[in-house]
């Protein structure tokens, strides 16, 4: 009998991992694929039927047919989840009524705040402001988007008292003049779209559904333990699925590791292995490591062990999928920081772009790999060869 699929794939590092595609792989005929956290910071690259889709709300598995669901705890900015609905064919889309909507006021007021103080380089797209005023209590839910206009005059008052002094003037003239009627034209797109998912998603894990549960960003950026203050505003780990699911898991679910064979950080913040010269610039260029939100230059450096076991006791994942070796293809020489917190070098590969078979890979990747999974204690069963979905290694029976 086939195993149903029940799946949740996260970042093990600062995101931009190649989760796209491993939720790609693993959503073909699955019933559900959902977004769990974050917002349109993350950026999804999937080539699907000759086309590539960059997604940055919709769960990726809406192309292949799957019903996506935003959780509670995802920031919804209306206007790119309505695009993204528009360009894709016909996608099946529910969104948890208590998700908070990123309001168009609050990309401005992001980007003058991360200038203003100290900044860390957020993606510009209100996700921070959009979490803190969930937590200032004075957030638009998606469920607000259903109750009478009467009802939203007290929301924008607290929320106008929150920004007020932050406001430019632009800024001031939307909130005062367009935001009801943006948002009623917004509530009339997606009302049949707002539903309590968290008792949807539990009735169907009991009824063997299937689902591929997809991360934004990576463990790295996680708001608990991420490398604060340069991090999201969302938790992005395994161990918190459960909460912005709204419900506990009746059944197990495998989590599922993705990293890449080198290492990429956007933004600010420290980054161990950080090859901020000419090799880091040629990985950055054969890679292309370009953000797919911002467009900005990722840096790039070596993998770091003491990180990658950080997060699997972070994560408790079954097992993991490294990805982009192929990038590294001709290099002489690869390193790596140890658990120890040294260097170490290994032998240079080639040739791995395309390939579909384990054995067939240079021996020096081999035995990279070997020495990963020994080092992190978690076997490695995918070995993502090149951006295309069959251009891939999996060791075992997955599904
Ligand atoms: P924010 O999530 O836009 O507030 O940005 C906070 C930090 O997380 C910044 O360093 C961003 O560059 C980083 N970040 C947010 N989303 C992503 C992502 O999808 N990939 C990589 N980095 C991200």
């Amino acid at each position: 009998m086939k195993k149903v699929v029940r799946k949740i794939i996260i970042g093990g590092q600062w995101g931009d991992e190649g989760k796209g595609k491993m939720v790609d792989l693993f959503s073909d005929g699955v019933d559900y694929c959902i977004r769990f956290q974050g917002g349109s910071n993350a950026g999804h690259t999937i080539i699907f039927e000759g086309s590539v889709y960059k997604l940055r709300l919709l769960p990726s598995g809406v192309l292949r047919g799957a019903t996506g669901i935003l959780t509670s705890n995802v920031v919804i900015d209306l206007d790119v989840l309505k695009k993204e609905i528009q360009n894709t064919k016909n996608p099946k889309v529910l969104i948890d009524q208590k998700a908070i909507i990123v309001l168009p006021v609050y990309k401005t007021l992001d980007v003058k705040k991360d200038k203003s103080y100290g900044g860390i380089g957020t993606t510009g797209n209100g996700i921070g402001i959009a979490y803190s005023d969930k937590v200032n209590r004075c957030a638009f839910r998606m469920e607000d988007l259903l109750k009478p206009i009467s009802e939203w005059k007290n929301k924008f008052k607290k929320i106008w008292h929150t920004h007020s002094s932050m406001m430019d003037y632009d800024s001031v003239k939307w909130f005062t003049h367009d935001m009801t009627t943006y948002l009623q034209s917004m509530a009339s797109f997606f009302e049949d779209k707002i539903v309590d998912t968290g008792e949807l998603i539990f009735k169907e894990i009991k009824n063997d559904k299937s689902f591929v549960i997809e991360g934004g960003q990576g463990t790295l950026l996680d708001i608990n333990h991420g490398t604060y203050p340069f991090v999201t505003s969302s938790n992005t780990i395994a161990t918190s699925v459960e909460t912005s699911l709204g419900c506990h898991f009746p059944k197990k679910f495998d989590r599922v590791g993705v990293f890449k064979a080198y290492c990429t950080r956007v933004g600010n913040g420290e980054f161990q292995g950080e090859l901020d010269n000419e090799l880091g610039d040629k990985i950055r260029e054969i890679g292309k490591e370009y953000g797919v939100v911002t467009g900005r230059d990722r840096r790039c450096g070596w993998l770091s062990l003491p990180l990658l076991k950080y997060a699997q006791r972070l994560n408790g994942f079954d097992f993991l999928c490294i990805t982009k070796s192929d990038v590294l293809d001709g290099f002489d020489e690869v390193k790596l920081i140890d658990l120890d917190g040294n260097l170490k070098s290994f032998k240079g590969w080639d040739h791995t772009y395309g390939k579909k078979d384990f054995n067939s890979l240079d021996s020096n990747l081999i035995s990279y790999i070997d020495y990963i999974e020994k080092q992190i204690e978690v076997p490695i069963l995918v070995i993502s060869t090149g951006a295309d979905r069959e251009q891939t290694i999996i060791r075992g029976d997955l599904f």
